[in-house]
């Protein structure tokens, strides 16, 4: 798959990092030593983590070239450093995980969720986010069309690129017995987009590029141009003519005992 494209990502960075804000706002932490951003990104979710723990020793960690390219250089004062979040290990414990809108990538959370908690140090926190929108048109319609003649060939393991979320009672379940607290909250925004392209936009800078990145070009251009078509259909005009998003996302906050 091509690197993630951080200029297209940051275009509704607002909207993206208002859940990064809502779960730091529940991490009941006052002065953390060790901090680690996991699928930092472009470093809109470490600014946070710098800007409510100035004092603690910040990393940011992401398989993405392009991304840490792009964190560095708003961050530089930050470490960022190239890792996959599956096998990672810290040098030493961290007192607070933070993994905003990154694990939904990142494969079998049965064993992932449970291996991070361990890394905690005592009276650490495991912070997650994840969008919980695979049920939504914007990803139900990637998937259709994927199935479709015209593409199929090409994209058969597309829709594996996203782990299977557990649910909120699965991710309690994990971590219920290790863990001295678990807060689990699940949230729809209802993002205003100006236009169907806007949500096209929006999801091509995500869930969208394990299902245009592996066609050749003239596919790509044909299933972007029937995607847009269905999204037009499946999020129409509201009152003043703009579209309304729908997109819930899954939050969870588990803390160690000391
Ligand atoms: C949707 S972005 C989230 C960025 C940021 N945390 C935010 O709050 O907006 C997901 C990030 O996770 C990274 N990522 C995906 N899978 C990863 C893995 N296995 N290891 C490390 N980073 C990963 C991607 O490169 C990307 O930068």
């Amino acid at each position: 798959m091509a690197d993630w494209n951080p200029a297209l990502y940051r275009r509704y960075e607002d909207q993206r990092t208002r859940p990064a804000h809502e779960l730091l706002a529940r991490v009941p932490l006052i002065s953390p030593a060790r901090v680690v951003d996991l699928g930092c990104g472009p470093g809109n979710s470490t600014e946070l983590l710098r800007q409510r723990f100035p004092d603690a020793e910040l990393l940011g960690v992401d398989n993405s070239e392009a991304m840490l390219a792009s964190a560095r250089k708003r961050l530089p004062q930050v470490a960022f450093v190239h890792g996959d979040i599956a096998a990672w290990v810290p040098a030493r414990p961290p007192d607070l995980i933070y993994a905003n809108a990154a694990l939904q990538w990142v494969p079998a959370h049965e064993t992932l969720v449970p291996r991070l908690f361990d890394l905690l140090a005592p009276g650490g926190v495991l912070a997650i986010q994840m969008p919980d929108n695979q049920q939504e048109p914007t990803h139900r319609l990637m998937r259709e069309l994927a199935g479709e003649p015209a593409w199929r060939e090409y994209l058969a393991d597309a829709a594996r690129a996203r782990a299977e979320l557990l649910g909120a009672a699965g991710y309690y379940d994990l971590l219920a017995r290790q863990a001295a607290s678990v807060d689990l909250w699940h949230t729809t925004y209802h993002h205003v987009m100006d236009s169907a392209h806007a949500i096209v936009e929006w999801v091509q800078g995500t869930g969208l590029r394990p299902f245009v990145d592996p066609l050749p070009p003239a596919l790509a251009a044909s299933y972007l141009a029937e995607y847009g078509a269905r999204i037009a259909a499946a999020y129409p005009p509201r009152a003043d003519g703009r579209r309304l998003l729908a997109y819930p996302r899954l939050f969870i906050v588990a803390c160690k005992s000391k």
